[in-house]
């Protein structure tokens, strides 16, 4: 039922996605550290893109189920002695990982690295491509709340061109029943990159008030080619969520973001603090991070479950 490498979520049923979603509920109902499911195994923690949110929880996750972490330092890599991913991948197999977690720039190579291994592949984000895990713990984290997302629209907004998340909710919010509209700037929001079940605005003002999930994106300035926005400053007076634009939002919408949050670009310190202080059900970022620990928890003892070695 499950496919040997988590790339990107349409290789999964949506049941394999339920069994995903429930087994995550199980591990974060009971919570203790001293699951065992990954008890004798080694994995291979390869981030080749800084990460926080995604690196730790992926380890805390292999701590809670009684796994070993084995970390590959890029820059203390034979990488830098001219080695390619595709001898790094083989060589961490051969020296015993029992899975490997990936982040890379390179969209792609995740399905040509991880049809040279037996081991599981599983992305920790891909380039612009996808963020499988991330778009899973989101969904987690809305039906957590209660919110079921047939009829519900989702209004995504940013930087959707250099997305992997974005890209990975192109599928599931569709999935689940939700309606997803896209806001950016044109630039950074081409219409040739809008999938046909999915909307999309230049305007924030027009679509905020029908949104009943806001997912602001991050301005990735480590991808941005020159020119694209003519500042953040601009960025943030057009589609920078501000007190103005958080009155046109509907009583019971909620915020989500990815992370890391660039406060004062896709969203003002003060939205921030309004938020925490007196809706905090409905400001949804440290649910997102704390779920994302027992929503890989899931999927590592699922994938891994009933391999031997
Ligand atoms: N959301 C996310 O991928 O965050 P990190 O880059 O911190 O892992």
């Amino acid at each position: 039922m499950f496919p040997k490498d988590m790339l990107s979520l349409e290789d999964f049923s949506r049941d394999a996605l339920e069994d995903i979603f429930q087994r995550a509920a199980y591990f974060k109902q009971k919570d203790p550290d001293n699951f065992t499911s990954l008890k004798g195994k080694n994995i291979a923690l390869s981030f080749w893109e800084p990460s926080t949110r995604t690196r730790l929880s992926f380890e805390m996750a292999v701590h809670k189920l009684g796994g070993k972490v084995v970390r590959v330092t890029p820059e203390l890599s034979s990488e830098q002695k001219g080695e390619s991913i595709d001898d790094t991948v083989k060589t961490l197999q051969s020296i015993g990982a029992d899975a490997l977690i990936f982040r890379h720039s390179t969209p792609g190579l995740f399905n040509r690295v991880g049809s040279l291994v037996d081991i599981p592949l599983i992305s920790g984000g891909e380039g612009c491509y996808r963020h499988p895990t991330q778009a899973l713990l989101d969904i987690f984290t809305l039906r957590e709340k209660g919110i079921d997302l047939a009829g519900k629209q989702v209004i995504m907004v940013g930087d959707i061109l250099h997305s992997r998340v974005a890209r990975s909710h192109f599928y599931t919010f569709p999935l689940f029943g939700a309606g997803l509209t896209l806001v950016g700037p044109p630039s950074l929001l081409p219409q040739e990159l809008v999938p046909s079940r999915v909307d999309y605005s230049y305007h924030l003002e027009d679509v905020l008030p029908g949104g009943d999930i806001i997912y602001l994106l991050r301005v990735q300035r480590e991808r941005q080619e020159k020119g694209l926005i003519p500042s953040l400053s601009e960025y943030a007076a057009l589609y920078g969520l501000n007190e103005e634009r958080m009155s046109l939002l509907k009583q019971d919408a909620c915020l989500m973001h990815p992370g890391p949050v660039n406060q004062g670009i896709e969203i003002s310190a003060a939205v921030i603090k309004t938020m925490e202080q007196f809706y905090p059900d409905r400001i949804l970022f440290q649910d997102q991070v704390q779920n994302g620990v027992f929503v890989r928890m899931a999927v590592l003892d699922l994938l891994l479950a009933g391999r031997s070695g």
